[in-house]
């Protein structure tokens, strides 16, 4: 009982991918560094990139962005994020290892350049398309966010309630003001998931932490009702983002739109609204523009009075999610290797 509440509060047995870099390739050009959501990577004082240990070790998402924005090809991953016991265990659910994108049924495909002339378009854009953390300062003219926005305006949505409404935001100082007020806000989640050593000290996560009392009470009951709020990468994610006083969380994109949602919308707001914004994200990419999106907005949650005397959001509309929109800087092209499809077949009659 014991180990199964402790399995739940932080799970024991965890494997991450691994991140190797050879350091003949590396030129210590620090793309992996700034691209890295959560600051896993480092420049040693050899000028080449290493893990870093600053903040806990338990937060690498296999994004594999490090490797896709890295012009040497010197950042290669393996292995997978598997837990092996408890309320999180995943290590059962997942054919291993991960692969490359194979529509074709002949191989994976590591870029696009590999099957230029026997994918489509949009297949092409959807196995390009990365998060982009690189941005060039250029604004984004406002023609292309209009094409962004049509496209959003056509996605299908439930009873065609078409529940979006947009705030496309340019102003760097209020950029800079809401990336400002999410990360104080999001200081509460780390209080209350992770324990106060790993916060003071900010270093990997000192086995020998103690969890506070009421965090034993609370944590099982938290991840239980919220387990996308809780998993243990988020948790370190989050006391990395918050911990570090450079970090920006829309990586100080010029453009900056808020996708907004009418929450009585038939079938409720979250289908629709990631459709929507998939297909900005998709048209974006054609266009050569590159997105993010920037889920930690949610930390405005805790600011009702700036959403609604600055930013203009009255119910019945919520702010549903962010994304941040500009050109990317430097290629951003490889693809990356994903989780096997898990996919349950019924063919043929049943008589
Ligand atoms: C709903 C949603 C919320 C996200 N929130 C964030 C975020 O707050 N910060 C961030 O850097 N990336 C965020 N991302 C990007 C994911 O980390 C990224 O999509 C994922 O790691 C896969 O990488 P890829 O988009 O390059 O394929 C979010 C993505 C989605 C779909
Ligand atoms: S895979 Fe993603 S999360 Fe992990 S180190 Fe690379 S960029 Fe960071
Ligand atoms: S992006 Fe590649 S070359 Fe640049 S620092 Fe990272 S590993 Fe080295």
């Amino acid at each position: 009982m014991l180990d199964k509440l402790k399995d739940m509060i932080l799970p024991r047995q965890t494997t991450f991918s691994k991140i190797t870099v050879i350091d003949e390739k590396c030129t210590g050009c620090g793309r992996c560094v700034k691209s890295c959501p959560i600051q896993l990577l480092m420049l040693d004082a050899d000028n080449k990139c290493r893990s870093n240990q600053r903040y806990d070790a338990f937060r690498c998402i296999t994004c594999q962005n490090c490797m896709a924005v890295c012009p040497a090809e010197a950042i290669a991953i393996t292995g997978e994020y598997r837990v092996g016991q408890g309320f999180w265990k995943n290590d059962d659910l997942f054919e291993t290892p991960m692969t490359f994108p194979d529509p074709l049924g002949q191989g994976g495909l590591t870029n696009a350049e590999s099957a230029t002339d026997k994918l489509t378009e949009t297949e092409k854009v959807i196995y390009g398309r990365r998060s982009i953390r690189l941005y060039q300062k250029k604004q984004v003219p406002r023609d292309l966010i209009h094409r962004m926005i049509e496209a959003g305006r056509f996605a299908p949505s439930a009873g065609n309630s078409q529940p979006w409404k947009f705030i496309v935001i340019r102003n760097p100082a209020l950029i800079d003001e809401i990336n400002s007020r999410c990360k104080k806000a999001l200081r509460v989640h780390t209080r209350l998931t992770l324990p106060k050593a790993w916060l003071d000290k900010k270093i990997p996560g000192d086995p020998d932490a103690r969890f506070a009392w009421w965090q034993k009470i609370i944590l099982p009951l938290l991840v239980k009702l919220r387990p996308g709020d809780t998993d243990q990468r988020v948790r370190g994610g989050v006391n990395t983002v918050t911990s570090d006083p450079e970090y920006h969380i829309f990586f100080h994109a010029p453009t900056l739109i808020l996708q907004l949602a009418d929450r009585r919308a038939i079938g409720g707001v979250d289908y629709d609204s990631g459709i929507c914004f998939q297909n900005m994200v998709l048209t974006a990419h054609a266009l050569g523009l590159g997105t993010c999106y920037v889920g930690l907005i949610d930390g405005l949650k805790l600011h009702p009075r700036f959403r609604r005397e600055v930013l203009g959001v009255v119910d019945p509309f919520e702010i549903v999610m962010a994304l941040a929109v500009g050109f990317p800087s430097g290629k951003i092209g490889r693809f990356v290797r994903r989780e096997k499809p898990r996919v349950i077949w019924f063919d043929g009659s049943r008589g």
